[in-house]
């Protein structure tokens, strides 16, 4: 039998005190949460929309002032594809409120048109495994989760704290995520919505067979076949 000790796991201490993250195709954890928009109940507000859900590790600092910024400038982009936006940090409401209007004034950006949570408790950032101690004790890393209609977790993205997103990726994952839905089809690296897109792998031989008769398709092989949609 092979246990293993504190003395011989380096990291044991730490994870202890730090739930471990819903992963993808769990249901999202619901919460209720004080907001820059009032309070809310998470699954209430978000309904049947998809939903991004992203810390940033505070406020008043200068990677997540560009981040939140860039976010509020395309903020429309997210609201085209029914995807509702909304941050959090481990910051008072009373922060987030001034750091929001002094982003107004020094990044010419409009006032962030979606909420931030003001998660003092650290609630929302231990229910979604946010703090990653070895890189902060005291504050969440850039996690980001795909939050579908129906309250899957679908993607979850994670940066550090010195190196900020970039909003083409996060917008490139959730086309690639609602293209693969609506056309039960798979995304290949680097695709872009245009892009062709993948026909699954098959499964069984009949797969094989039906996938042979396929027209206008681009056939590598068996197994590797793509097409414009
Ligand atoms: C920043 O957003 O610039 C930042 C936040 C926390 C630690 C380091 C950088």
């Amino acid at each position: 039998m092979c246990t293993a000790s504190p003395s011989t796991t380096p990291n044991a201490g730490l994870r202890e005190n730090t739930r471990s993250l819903p992963r993808i195709s769990e249901t999202a954890p619901d919460f209720k949460a004080v907001t820059t928009h009032g309070e809310l109940q998470f699954s209430e507000w978000k309904g049947n929309s998809w939903t991004i859900l992203f810390s940033h590790p505070a406020d008043f600092t200068p990677v997540c002032s560009t981040e939140l910024t860039e976010l509020a400038k395309r903020s429309k982009e997210f609201e085209t594809k029914n995807c509702k936006l909304i941050g959090v940090s481990i910051d008072s409401i009373h922060s987030h409120l001034a750091w929001v209007d002094n982003l107004t004034k020094i990044l010419d950006a409009p006032r962030l048109p979606y909420p931030l949570i003001a998660d003092s408790d650290r609630k929302v950032a231990e229910l979604y495994g946010m703090i990653h101690p070895h890189e902060s004790a005291t504050v969440t890393v850039r996690a980001l989760f795909y939050i579908d209609p129906k309250n899957t977790i679908r993607a979850i993205i994670y940066y550090p704290l010195n190196v900020g997103r970039s909003v083409d990726e996060i917008l490139r994952v959730l086309d690639a995520l609602q293209t693969a839905d609506t056309n039960g089809v798979a995304c290949p690296v680097n695709w872009k919505k245009g892009d062709k897109v993948i026909v699954p792998p098959p499964k069984s031989y009949k797969d094989v067979e039906a996938r042979a008769a396929l027209q206008n398709v681009e056939r590598l092989d068996f197994y590797l076949i793509k097409k414009s949609l």
